[in-house]
């Protein structure tokens, strides 16, 4: 039996046909490629004269699709979302009708001991979605003094035990440096107290979702995106935002509500139904934001 193409099972995928309503003939956006599962349907749903870019930082991901979604109208780049308008200069395109991103990382990434995403492997702390640009997520562990170490386990993982982590951190890299995930895993397994949260998520999970957020910008990238797509997607298209923390979903609600340049069409974030979640536990946390650009500022395409 060969081995299947990816581990990723996309989230919400009905509600994001239905939200984003793609039409036969259109360009989208998915600026989150991951394991092209959202790619895939999007592409069967705008047909042969459509067509689907879809982006990732991970150049990894970027090759796996280009060979497993070479059977439909998905062309994989390997960009980040944040840069969609200069995305959209390069491929000689004006404006599209639609965008989708996923945000977060893949089950691939998490199942890739080399990345250092999981826990219970001894891979590397890196954490970086691409591991050409910025630093590993060992650096800051390893630099960062304690006070800002805290912060940033406070403030990107809603870690309510980030000065006591920061400061058993700093406490054991006077010994010798956390090389690996596995080792920063433990750490903080040993020093955060066994609470009920503790019993469904891995204690150090809110640590290392703090370092992936920081080491790939993902709150300035979502920022920018929401910034920049208005001026790329044509007036009446739709736009969808997955989400998987709090922080995030705060700056795309508030972008959607306070920028004139959108029309929010989701009034309240579509979440997954309990059927969705017993099959896949990802789909837990995540929110689907959707708005059309519709504002005055932009001309009719
Ligand atoms: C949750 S997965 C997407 C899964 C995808 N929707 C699917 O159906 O398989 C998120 C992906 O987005 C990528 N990513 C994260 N931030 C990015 C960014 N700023 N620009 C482009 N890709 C990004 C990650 O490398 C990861 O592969």
């Amino acid at each position: 039996m060969t081995e299947p193409v990816t581990r990723h099972v996309p989230v919400l995928a009905d509600e994001v046909i239905r939200w984003l309503d793609p039409q036969p003939g259109q360009v989208l956006i998915d600026g989150t490629l991951g394991g092209g599962g959202h790619s895939r349907l999007l592409a069967e749903r705008v047909g042969p004269t459509g067509r689907i870019y879809s982006l990732d930082r991970d150049r990894a991901a970027v090759e796996i699709a280009q060979k497993s979604l070479a059977d439909v109208c998905v062309t994989p780049l390997w960009a980040n979302y944040r840069d969609l308008k200069l995305v959209l200069r390069d491929i000689g395109i004006e404006s599209i009708d639609g965008a989708l991103i996923d945000i977060g990382l893949s089950s691939d990434q998490l199942a890739d001991a080399a990345r250092g995403f999981s826990f219970s492997a001894d891979g590397p702390l890196d954490l970086r979605f691409d591991v050409s640009e910025g630093r590993p997520a060992g650096e800051l562990v390893d630099k960062l003094g304690e006070q800002d170490l805290a912060d940033l386990i406070f403030r990107y993982g809603e870690e309510r035990y980030s000065r006591r982590i920061a400061r058993a951190i700093v406490e054991r890299r006077r010994e010798s440096p956390l090389q690996s995930a596995g080792e920063l895993a433990d750490l903080v397994k040993r020093v955060v107290p066994r609470t009920l949260d503790a019993q469904r998520i891995h204690p150090a999970t809110r640590t290392f979702q703090a370092l992936r957020i920081a080491v790939n910008d993902e709150l300035g990238a979502l920022e920018a995106f929401l910034r920049d797509a208005p001026e790329c997607v044509r007036r009446g298209g739709r736009v969808a935002v997955i989400s998987f923390h709090s922080l995030e979903d705060r700056i795309v609600k508030e972008a959607f509500r306070n920028d004139a340049r959108w029309e929010v069409v989701t009034k309240k974030p579509i979440v997954a139904t309990e059927a969705e979640i017993a099959r896949n536990p990802r789909a837990r946390s995540a929110k689907l934001r959707v708005a059309v650009v519709g504002g005055l500022s932009r001309s009719p395409k």
